[in-house]
């Protein structure tokens, strides 16, 4: 018996292959704000996500909900601007979508981006961050369900989850673009409601560093898809109580984003020239 999951994502692959002009080799998740910043491919062809059958369209306010692809360099992309959270009531199938669907196209580096917020002491608003590992605190995961064989092994290791390859790639470029380049542990929330300093002091006593409510399910599904992954976080505000006086706001998130946006973008432009593929 086919899987119904399978059936739709094979369908929604279909229709994106059709308005291809080549195969991407690298997708790029832009997270919260960022996809205004970043801009479009040149030449760049706009796929909405209303065009893909089965496709879960995200519901959030800054996030625009549609693909482009094209070229960043000599590497053929595809963008995806505005990404599905859990928190929005869909399922961890709808999360990891796109996630799958990227593998299908045969995309084999996945470049994941996010706001977060800085948990760490040494990390200030506005700092880029490299994701070295990540902490599932979401109570869910994608690949929960029967397996979904054509993707990938039933129990996958996680232990290299974040490519050191890649991480290395992304140290070297961020040294060639003077682009000063921390490092951290990212901790997945449900949300949407912000953390209490409680909380964000057991994370940080668990070993996290910024703390997000997306990434994971998408990097399980695309790390069990067999893709490497590349994770970078724009810390847009200090966690919740790390600075006693200071109230959390979406309005800063996406303040911080746009004014850091072009900086990652130059970043992953710069990863993108170094990697062969
Ligand atoms: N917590 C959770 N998610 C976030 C934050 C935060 O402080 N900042 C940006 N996304």
């Amino acid at each position: 018996m086919r899987d119904e999951r399978w059936e739709k994502l094979t369908a929604a692959a279909d229709t994106v292959r059709g308005r291809l002009e080549e195969p991407p080799t690298v997708a790029i998740t832009l997270g919260s704000g960022l996809s205004e910043a970043f801009g479009v491919p040149d030449g760049g062809t706009r796929i909405p996500c209303s065009d893909i059958p089965g496709f879960p369209a995200p519901t959030v306010a800054g996030h625009a909900g549609e693909f482009w692809s094209g070229r960043i360099g000599r590497v053929p992309v595809l963008l995806q601007r505005g990404r599905t959270h859990y928190y929005e009531g869909r399922s961890m199938d709808d999360v990891a979508f796109a996630a799958r669907l990227f593998a299908l196209l045969g995309v084999k580096t996945f470049i994941v981006t996010n706001a977060s917020g800085a948990i760490r002491s040494d990390l200030s608003a506005g700092d880029l961050v490299l994701i070295t590992d990540h902490i599932n605190m979401l109570g869910a995961n994608p690949l929960r369900g029967p397996n979904l064989d054509e993707l990938g092994p039933r129990f996958p290791d996680m232990s290299a989850a974040y490519t050191p390859r890649l991480r290395a790639v992304a140290r070297a470029a961020a040294t060639a673009e003077k682009i000063e380049l921390k490092e951290g542990i990212y901790v997945a929330t449900l949300g949407p409601s912000y953390e209490t300093p409680a909380e964000i002091r057991a994370f940080r006593a668990m070993g996290a560093d910024l703390v997000g409510m997306s990434t994971v399910p998408e990097v399980i599904a695309a790390s069990h898809a067999g893709m490497e992954v590349l994770g970078i976080s724009i810390a847009t505000n200090l966690a919740a109580g790390v600075d006693p006086n200071a109230a959390l706001t979406h309005d800063e998130v996406i303040e911080t984003t746009r004014r850091k946006g072009a900086e990652l973008r130059r970043l992953i432009v710069a990863v993108l020239a170094r990697l062969e593929i």
